[in-house]
């Protein structure tokens, strides 16, 4: 007679920005559950679940983000996403089965995304992501789906408070209207724009929607490069045409005509 397989998966829910400090105690202690049913359920409505259990118990149950009817429970609203053993997800799409297959793991550690700022529970504050949002629904097409998760600003290795880059999902945003609005422009040419991207595509791997915001970086990559060659290009024409006409003015005030301070592209080898 075959013995069927006991399945346990211990859910470990931190509390906020408390899992990362070395105190540890009642009130900053994870909350622990060992889950053995149930596995085909997902881990928002088995994190439901536990609250109806637990919700009233000493500390309270860990608040979680997409909870009630403060969700969609079906991958539209993008409020759910927590890292599970360190990866961000929609936890109302993943399973417990799928926690426990595709890693082997026996422990579900549970915690707010870490490059928001202020955490309760699993509950993040996600203004970054919605200052984004503002002006999503009407840039580039390819973000037409975009719920605004912030997994994307999670999984980048170039974003977070000690960095300037200000992340795939509004650099996309910027590059919608990067042909006709100036401030797009700096945004795409400045240090928090295409510069702070270093190609590592997490956030098209790991977007819950299947958006593709990689190739529109490298797109808008491409458009600031041809910009630049042609500012440099238009530079050097005008030195030119100016060397080739005999002037009445002085050497140094050619000098100051040929500066780059009309709003070009400044030539640091000038400066040599
Ligand atoms: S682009 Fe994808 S990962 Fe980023 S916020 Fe939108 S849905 Fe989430
Ligand atoms: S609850 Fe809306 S996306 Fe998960």
């Amino acid at each position: 007679m075959s013995q069927r397989k006991i399945q346990q998966l211990t859910l470990q829910i931190h509390r906020g920005q408390l899992h990362r400090s070395a105190q540890v105690d009642d009130a900053t202690a994870p909350f622990e559950s060992v889950v053995s049913e149930g596995f085909d359920r997902s881990l928002l409505a088995t994190l439901e679940q536990l609250r109806a259990e637990h919700g009233t118990s000493e500390p309270p149950f860990p608040k979680f983000p997409g909870a009630g009817s403060d969700g969609c429970s079906d991958g539209g609203c993008g409020k759910c996403a927590v890292l599970v053993n360190g990866v961000a997800q929609l936890s109302c799409q993943t399973t417990l089965q799928s926690i426990l297959g595709k890693a082997n793991k026996k422990t579900a550690a549970l915690a707010p995304l870490s490059k928001f700022p202020t955490a309760t529970g699993l509950v993040v504050e996600r203004q970054k992501q919605r200052d984004a949002g503002a002006t999503v629904a009407t840039s580039a097409a390819a973000l037409s789906s975009c719920i605004e998760c912030g997994i994307c600003f999670e999984v980048c290795p170039n974003t977070g408070s000690d960095r300037s880059f200000v992340g795939p999902l509004r650099l996309v945003v910027a590059a919608g209207s990067f042909d006709d609005q100036e401030s797009a422009r700096r945004l795409s040419l400045g240090e928090q724009g295409v510069v702070g991207c270093h190609g590592a595509k997490n956030c098209t791997a790991y977007c819950p929607q299947g958006i593709d915001l990689a190739s529109e970086i490298r797109d808008l990559n491409g458009k600031v490069r041809r910009q630049l060659w042609r500012s440099l290009f238009r530079s050097s024409s005008d030195y030119a045409s100016s060397s080739a006409e005999p002037s009445q003015a002085a050497p140094q005030e050619r000098a100051d005509e040929a500066s780059p301070a009309d709003g070009g592209v400044v030539d640091s080898s000038k400066d040599d």
